[in-house]
């Protein structure tokens, strides 16, 4: 069975790209969520997006129109869950939601359908049950913003097939991105378990007062060739959401490496979550 339907449920941050990644790709795409709000938002944002692909000679105005049309947004999952070949979940991280959706899909989409979940934090096997197809599961991690990045993990979990597997590995492939298969859930996977461990380091050689969070930042960039400092990706990706991450991972393992750093507690509490909030480690 050729995967031809892709169903993306969740119109957020992720879900939105990942679902004009396959629409560009060929895919006849769903976009799913329960706010029409967040299909309004999207489907706006996503048109800015082609129409400037278009403006910059990235793509012809004949590719954009294919990839509008490829792309139908959808508040009813009842329908849309119906013609899926594949599901990528990337609903709000909160795991009897997932549960519950994937309790649904298990009795909406066709019996060859795989389901796979795109949470950072949450490995497939917590949901796979709810399915009722645990073969047929599996984490599709991508990252942030799906459209450009080219990783995606993709997470087996104990049921996982094989063909499950090289289904969604060819998926990604079409998608033109790179797909790493995980063989074991663990927290963080492969990609955020080196950025944690990366950034819990940076965290210890400053609240050392071994070097400044500046200094420490520029290391990374000149001396590492990463394209930003420890520091400064944590503003951006928020430091309630890098404490949130910690907790969780933490709750998991229990290892105390990977409990929320006290610098990180401090600025949460001082409500200095990063560049959201116009403060972090820096100010904006
Ligand atoms: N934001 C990131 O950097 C990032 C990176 C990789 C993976 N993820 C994962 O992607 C998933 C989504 O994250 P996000 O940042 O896009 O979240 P988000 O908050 O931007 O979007 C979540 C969307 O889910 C919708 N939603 C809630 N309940 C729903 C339901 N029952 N059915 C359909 N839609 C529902 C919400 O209306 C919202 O539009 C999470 O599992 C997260 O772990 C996030």
């Amino acid at each position: 069975m050729s995967i031809e339907r892709i169903l993306v449920i969740g119109a957020g941050t992720m879900g939105r790209q990942i679902a004009m990644a396959a629409a560009l790709a060929g895919y006849e795409t769903t976009l799913n969520d329960i706010a029409e709000n967040a299909l309004d938002a999207a489907r706006t944002e996503l048109e800015g997006w082609l129409a400037s692909r278009v403006t910059k000679g990235k793509l012809s105005a004949d590719e954009a129109k294919a990839a509008i049309r490829r792309l139908v947004t959808s508040a009813d999952l009842s329908t849309s869950a119906t013609t899926a070949d594949l599901v990528i979940e990337a609903a709000v991280e909160k795991l009897e939601i997932k549960q519950q959706i994937f309790k649904q899909l298990g009795q909406l989409t066709p019996p060859h359908a795989i389901l796979t979940t795109n949470s950072s934090t949450l490995a497939s096997s917590h949901v796979a049950q709810a399915s009722g197809r645990p073969a047929q599961v599996c984490n599709m991690h991508f990252f942030n913003p799906a459209l450009v990045m080219k990783c995606v993990e993709v997470v087996r979990n104990q049921h996982t097939s094989d063909h499950t597997v090289e289904k969604v590995m060819e998926v990604v492939r079409r998608l033109g991105k790179e797909p790493v298969l995980v063989h074991k859930e663990i927290p963080g996977f492969v990609a955020n378990r080196i950025m944690g461990a990366m950034q819990r380091e940076a965290l210890d050689l400053a609240a050392a007062g071994v070097a400044s969070i500046p200094d420490i930042d520029t290391t990374a960039r000149t001396a590492l060739g990463h394209p930003m400092g420890p520091f400064e990706l944590m503003d951006l990706v928020g430091l309630d959401v890098i404490d949130f991450i910690a907790q969780a991972t933490y709750a998991e393992t229990g290892d105390e490496a990977d409990k929320p750093h006290e610098l990180i507690k401090l600025k949460v509490s001082d409500g200095h979550l990063g560049r959201k909030t116009g403060s972090g480690f820096y100010d904006y």
